[in-house]
């Protein structure tokens, strides 16, 4: 029985997570409802693969080979019944959406290790429409994932200690560095980089300086190597709004969204991905 990955959403995550488990040689399938996003997903990865060609980190012939282990279908259903090694959900940051989508993927795909590649959401509120929530983990990867080198392992309450392991060894696999932490609203990561992007957001907003200079200052002063405003269009406006809604719910006003944000994401200004955010990015 051949065994293989799944990876549920071919957003910008869903891809590079797809990209990162066949690049350590699994088979790995995207499941995208969207035709047009899925059409588009191996054209895109195999942008990805020839990039690290050209960067010296990969052989022509294994670059081949890892866009050969990716796939992409429609559906859920559509994936093997059995072989399910991991399952990835990484569909946007609503947790009615993870919610309706978690039961049918733990059905059809038992009994692999199902995860969830939410930013923050609550695992042990995301585990409570499945059957074997001790099978569940939360497994937040970085945005570019073929390039960041955490992964952030989030143990939920019922999470199984063996399944842990499992998420380190799978860690350890893929080449990332792992960090394991307890179940709390936007992680290790989230709370205090979404927190540093909103606050880069009101800056602009109070014309404290431009978007340009309000990045300068983060990267030559404390040498991030992208400023927030240029990394939240590198994760997507739309990514971190429903990032920061979700943390206000949980952590207060403070994590309240600018309207600045609302306001451009509302004009589809999402970032790299759709040509406009804080920047242009049509050149
Ligand atoms: N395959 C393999 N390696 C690649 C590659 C590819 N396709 N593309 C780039 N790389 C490698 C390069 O070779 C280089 O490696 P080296 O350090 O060994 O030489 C490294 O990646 C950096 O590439 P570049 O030199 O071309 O690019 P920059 O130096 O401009 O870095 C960046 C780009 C990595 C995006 C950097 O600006 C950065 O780290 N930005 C911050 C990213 C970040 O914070 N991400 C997290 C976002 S939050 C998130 O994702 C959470 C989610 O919940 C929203």
């Amino acid at each position: 029985m051949a065994q293989y990955s799944a990876v549920i959403g071919a957003g910008t995550m869903g891809l590079g997570i797809a990209y990162v488990l066949a690049a350590a040689g699994d088979t790995a399938i995207l499941v995208e409802p969207d035709a047009g996003r899925g059409a588009e997903a191996i054209g895109t990865l195999t942008g990805v693969a020839q990039s690290a060609v050209k960067r010296g980190k990969l052989e022509e012939t294994a670059a081949k080979e890892l866009i050969e282990r990716i796939s992409v279908v429609d559906a859920v259903e559509a994936l093997p019944t059995e072989g399910a090694n991991l399952v990835v959900e990484a569909v946007p940051e609503r947790i009615e959406l993870k919610k309706a989508l978690l039961p049918a993927i733990e059905k059809h795909c038992a009994p692999a290790i199902l995860a969830s590649n939410t930013s923050g959401l609550s695992i042990d509120e995301l585990a409570t429409v499945l059957e074997r929530p001790e099978r569940f983990v939360g497994l937040h990867f970085f945005n570019p994932v073929w390039v960041m080198s955490l992964l952030e392992i989030v143990k939920g309450a019922q999470t199984d200690p063996a399944v842990l392991e499992a998420a380190r060894a799978l860690a350890i696999r893929i080449g990332k560095d792992p960090i394991v932490v307890k179940n709390m609203p936007g992680f290790a990561t989230s709370r205090l980089g979404v927190a540093i992007g909103l606050e880069g957001m009101r800056m602009l907003e109070e014309g404290v300086a431009s978007a340009a200079d309000i990045d300068k200052a983060m990267e030559l002063g404390y040498r991030h190597p992208m400023g927030p405003l240029r990394l939240t269009d590198l994760v997507g406006l739309d990514v971190r709004l429903d990032i920061a809604r979700n943390l206000s719910k949980d952590l207060g006003p403070r994590f309240n969204p600018p309207q600045i944000l609302i306001d451009k994401v509302a004009a589809g200004e999402l970032g790299k991905k759709s040509g406009k955010g804080f920047y242009d990015w049509t050149e």
